[in-house]
C-alpha cells in the first residue's frame, strides 16, 4: 500500500488514543472509570475476523462500525446536553467531528484497492459486509456525514435491516 495509507491510519490511531483519554476523563469526573461497566467488543471481534483480509477490514471497521458511530453520536450528544454534562458534550463533539475522517480513510482506501483490482467497490462492499457482519445495518443513517466521508447511500441502504412498515 502507498505511504499515505499508513499515514492515514497512524493519524486515526492518534485520534482514537485521544478519544479514549477524553472518555476516561469524563468517566473519572463522574466518579467512574473505564472498565467499570461491561461493554460489547464488536470492534475487536471485527478486527480479529478480518485480520487477514484488508478489504474486509476496511469494509467492516471504518465503513460499517465507525460509520455507525456517525449515526448514533448526535443522539448521545443530545442526551448529555439535556443532562447538563458540558464536558461530555464537548468531548463527544470532538470525537464526532474527527470520526468523519476515519470513515473517509476507510472509503478512500477501499476504493483504492478496488480500483487496483478493477472491481466494483459497491459490489465488493456488499459481499464483504454479508460475509463478515451479522445482521443488517441499522437505520436511521446519518446520510449527511456519510456523504461527507465518501460513503454513498447505495453502499449501505441495500444492506439495511428490514424495518417495520411504520418506520419506512
Ligand atoms: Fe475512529
Amino acid at each position: 500500500m502507498p505511504m499515505g495509507f499508513y499515514d492515514d491510519w497512524v493519524k486515526a490511531a492518534d485520534d482514537e488514543a485521544k478519544h479514549f483519554n477524553l472518555i476516561c476523563d469524563c468517566l473519572e469526573t463522574m466518579g467512574s472509570y473505564y472498565g467499570a461497566l461491561p461493554a460489547h467488543d464488536g470492534m475487536w471481534r471485527a478486527a480479529s475476523d478480518t485480520a487477514n483480509d484488508l478489504q474486509g477490514r476496511l469494509a467492516i471497521v471504518p465503513m460499517v462500525l465507525e460509520a455507525r458511530g456517525l449515526d448514533v453520536t448526535p443522539g448521545m450528544i443530545d442526551v448529555f446536553e439535556k443532562a447538563g454534562e458540558t464536558a461530555a458534550v464537548e468531548s463527544l463533539k470532538t470525537i464526532y467531528s474527527e470520526e468523519v475522517s476515519h470513515v473517509a480513510y476507510g472509503a478512500k482506501w477501499f476504493n483504492f484497492v478496488c480500483g487496483r483490482d478493477n472491481s466494483d467497490p459497491k459490489e465488493v462492499f456488499h459481499a464483504l459486509v454479508k460475509r463478515y457482519f451479522k445482521g443488517g445495518l441499522k437505520p436511521p443513517f446519518n446520510e449527511e456525514k456519510r456523504v461527507d466521508a465518501g460513503l454513498p447511500p447505495d453502499f449501505y441502504w441495500p444492506l439495511a435491516e428490514e424495518l417495520p412498515p411504520y418506520v419506512r
